[in-house]
This record gives structure tokens, C-alpha cells and sequence, in this order.
């Protein structure tokens, strides 16, 4: 079915009669290991030896590479999250400066604590329309370059959380004028570069290195994702030792296999399941016009170069209904999204999206909007995408310095040495070194109280917050 050698080495080993003396303590024994455990085997000393052998796992990296014009690819199994932890590793040095988008995932904010790195915060604008923000305009690039000459990297996310490009080109034209890598964030466009009606990826439009979660939007396993980088601006050797720093030792071939079955499939059948894909949302995009007062973000947002046409996100603040409400409905028919706050409903349209489903959730949605319909709201999105906080200390040295836990009525004006994130979309409202304000606090207690979820902070509640000590 797929012309994936990954898929069809974990499938002739899994068909062998093997006597496992090696790890999983399974070994796919059925005294032990029932179907669930039975898809668990390693690659080393099974589906194929590690990396030194040169065996069919590099292989499928240079095939992926290929897929997405990289020239080198790392399969990664701990998510977009070790990836972008190696590429930033691998392309900085302690106590680099670094222009960092402030609406990046919390992992990038952990690789500035990792590398031990300055960051000089961007801020895409706002959409009025919908409170969403929307692309990274190269004059705020320009202009944090200018500001920061000795910067060794620009790091943004491209595509956003909510499906916004920037003119990635001019991005990275600037960047390269000043000898400058640009790093992206492509955890949410795994699917980008397979259909001539969605905007290319960050890689095709100049980035040096990008990293895709193929977990997202494409059909590979949980936890799987790619690290694709050019050479050039970037030392090959550097990046590579920055991967196997914060790679395990045994790797899941299952995981590896799904990713290789992935690229296959969007290599041969990518542009006819992206027209179902884009078909559906145009179905959804047209259902809810149908809706008063609903808003999406239009390539009209500032900022804005293109939009991952398969993203919509579902601004509910103009009907005044309650997102939380309307996802109840929802789940109660079997439906799940990938996020609801009460402002936002994003039902994620990935490749495997049926119509069968969609049909469903179609059933439910505008009813649904309309039996919650209140007073109109003025557009206002998570904290995540709006916090702008001072820094007062570098990341590194706020999470390693004294700490102490204070009552959150007395945190204004101390500085945080914790991550604190609502959560979708993973965007920290605060990160260690900044400085916390009464009204950040103020906002995540209200969007706690409104239902959405506060996480990654050691007090989830938001009674106390973790400080640098004085
Ligand atoms: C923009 C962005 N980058 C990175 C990640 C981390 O990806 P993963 O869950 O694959 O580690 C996420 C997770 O949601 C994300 O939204």
C-alpha cells in the first residue's frame, strides 16, 4: 500500500518468529503483551539497527528531506516540541540574542531556558475583527534586527496556531541579508507543500530550518515529527549534535514507521486528500457565513500573507455565544475539537477528517451557536495571544535562580520563574525572567473562571505563582 521501506521492515519484523532477549520487556509476547503492546518494537535490535548502521531509517529521512526540500531531515519522536528544542540548540550558542515571536509554543520558550538565550520579543498585530493576532509584518523583523545587531537567529511560527502565514520570503530575505538563520515553528503545516492551493511552507519560502508535527495535521502516529533544515546558514554538524543531545536512546520503529507511511501517502495521494480537506472547509467556511455575527480571520488580518485555508477558526464573540456551551453540545453528539475557549471553536480539518464527520458536526454547530446566542462581546482572545510583559532577566537565569511562592494577590511586579499557559493553544501568558502584572493575572483568572484550562504552572488554581526570590 505504501512505498514506505520503514513500514514494510517493522511489518516483516513483526512477522517473524523472534525469541526477544531485548528491550520492550514485552517482546510482544502474548502472555504479556495483548494487541495493544503488540505494534511496540524498537528499532535497534529489531526493525533496524540505529542511526551508525546507515540502515533504512537514514534512508527514510533522505526521502522525507526530499518531500519537503530539506536537506537533511531528523525524524523526531518527542513531538514538535524536542524539535524545535534541536533546532534552536543547534543553531545558537549561550548567551546569544535572539528575535523570538512572544506568540511562539512553550517548547520554544524552554529552548531559551536550554540554551541559556536572550530573547527580543516581536508581537504580530491584532485582527479587530476576531482578537486573533495575525502575521509577523517583516518591518517589526526589520526593525528588532536593527535594534539587536548582534542577533544570531529569528525565531517565528509559520503557520500560526490559527492558520496565519507572514510573508515568510521577506522574512527570511531579511534575515539573510544580516548572515541571520530564520528558525520556524511549522508544527501546525505538516500538510503545507503537498497542494497548489495551500500557501508553500516556511522552508520553501527561505527558512533554514522549519519543524512540522506530522502528528497534527497528517496521519503518523502521536508524538511523531520532522526537523528539516537547510545547510548553509546552518552548521550540519551542530544541528546533528543538537538532535541526539535530546533524542532518546529507543526509539519507538512504530512511530518511525508511521512517520515514512506519512510522507508516502501525501507524496502519492496528498493533492486528492488536500482537495477533500480543502473541500471541506470551504463547506465549513460556508455554513457559518450562513451565521450572523460569526467571524473568521480573512487574509485581509494585518499581517497577513496567506492562510492555511484548512484552518477555521470560529470567532463566537460577535454572537455572544459561550464556545464552552457550544463544545458541550457538541461532545454530547460526539464531536470533539481541538479547541474551544469562549471566545474560539477550532475543529481541526486534518487529512483524516471524514465528510461523514463533518456532516455531524455541521448538524450541530449553527443550532447550537443560535440556541447560545447572547449579548455580543467585544472580539477578545486568550491572554496567550495578547501578553506582552516586560523581561527582566534572561529565561535561563530566572529558572535557575532562588524561587519562592508567593499569593498571586501579592505577584504584580515580581519576576516569574515559572511557564504559565492557557491551554490550546500552548502559548505561555507568562515565562521565567518576565515581569508578572496585576493585569495578566487578572486575565488568566478570568479565562480560568470562564472554564479554560491553566497549565504547565505548579499551581493550576493561579492562587500562587513561582518567583524569582529577591
Ligand atoms: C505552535 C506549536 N508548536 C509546537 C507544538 C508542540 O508540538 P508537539 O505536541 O508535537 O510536541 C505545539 C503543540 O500544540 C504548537 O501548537
Amino acid at each position: 500500500m505504501f512505498d514506505a521501506d520503514l513500514d514494510a521492515a517493522a511489518r516483516r519484523f513483526l512477522a517473524a518468529d523472534v525469541a526477544s532477549f531485548t528491550t520492550p520487556g514485552h517482546g510482544r509476547n502474548p502472555e504479556v503483551a495483548d494487541a495493544f503492546l503488540a505494534l511496540d518494537l524498537p528499532l535497534a535490535t529489531g526493525v533496524d539497527d540505529l542511526r551508525e548502521t546507515q540502515g533504512i531509517l537514514p534512508q527514510a529521512e533522505t526521502r522525507a528531506a526530499a518531500a519537503w526540500g530539506a536537506d537533511r531531515c531528523r525524524f523526531v519522536l518527542n513531538g514538535s516540541t524536542q524539535g524545535n528544542q534541536a533546532m534552536v540548540l543547534g543553531a545558537t550558542r549561550p548567551g546569544d540574542t535572539v528575535i523570538v515571536s512572544r506568540t511562539v509554543h512553550k517548547s520554544l520558550f524552554a529552548a531559551l531556558v536550554l540554551g541559556g538565550l536572550q530573547p527580543v520579543f516581536v508581537r504580530p498585530e491584532l485582527d479587530p475583527a476576531t482578537g486573533l493576532p495575525g502575521g509577523m509584518a517583516p518591518e517589526r523583523v526589520a526593525a528588532a534586527l536593527a535594534g539587536a545587531p548582534a542577533a544570531t537567529a529569528v525565531i517565528l511560527t509559520e503557520p500560526s496556531y490559527v492558520g496565519v502565514l507572514s510573508d515568510v520570503a521577506a522574512i527570511a530575505r531579511l534575515c539573510h541579508d544580516r548572515g541571520v538563520p530564520l528558525l520556524v515553528d511549522g508544527a501546525w503545516g505538516a500538510h503545507l507543500g503537498f497542494h497548489p492551493g495551500l500557501p508553500a511552507h516556511a522552508l520553501a519560502q527561505g527558512a533554514d530550518a522549519v519543524v512540522v508535527s506530522t502528528h497534527k495535521t497528517l496521519p503518523a502516529f502521536t508524538q511523531s515529527a520532522l526537523l528539516l533544515t537547510r545547510d548553509g546558514l546552518l552548521d550540519a554538524r551542530r544541528m546533528a549534535d543538537a538532535f541526539e543531545l535530546l533524542h532518546t536512546t529507543s526509539p519507538a520503529a512504530a512511530i518511525y514507521a508511521s512517520i515514512d507511511r506519512a510522507r508516502a501517502l501525501m507524496e502519492e495521494h496528498g493533492r486528492c486528500l488536500l482537495d477533500r480537506t480543502l473541500a471541506q472547509a470551504s463547506r465549513l467556511r460556508a455554513a457559518l457565513d450562513a451565521i450572523d455575527d460569526v467571524k473568521l480571520i480573512t487574509p485581509d488580518a494585518p499581517g497577513v500573507a496567506a492562510l492555511d485555508s484548512t484552518k477555521v477558526v470560529i470567532c463566537l464573540d460577535g454572537a455572544g455565544a459561550d464556545g464552552f456551551a457550544v463544545e458541550a453540545d457538541l461532545v454530547a453528539a460526539g464531536v470533539h475539537l481541538e479547541m474551544a475557549d469562549r471566545s474560539l471553536l477550532l475543529p481541526l480539518l486534518h487529512v483524516g477528517v471524514s465528510d461523514r464527520w463533518l456532516d455531524r458536526l455541521l448538524a450541530v454547530l449553527g443550532p447550537s451557536i443560535e440556541r447560545h446566542r447572547g449579548t455580543p462581546r467585544a472580539p477578545r482572545t486568550s491572554v496567550a495571544f495578547t501578553a506582552a510583559p516586560e523581561s527582566a532577566m534572561a529565561p535561563r537565569d530566572a529558572f535557575f535562580a532562588a524561587h519562592e511562592r508567593v499569593p498571586a494577590a501579592r505577584a504584580a511586579g515580581r519576576v516569574a520563574a515559572e511557564t504559565v499557559t492557557p491551554y490550546p493553544p500552548g502559548i505561555p501568558a507568562l515565562a521565567p525572567g518576565e515581569v508578572i502584572t496585576a493585569e495578566v493575572i487578572a486575565a488568566l483568572q478570568r479565562e480560568r473562571a470562564e472554564g479554560s484550562k491553566i497549565a504547565y504552572c505548579s499551581d493550576p488554581s493561579l492562587a500562587t505563582l513561582v518567583v524569582v526570590s529577591h
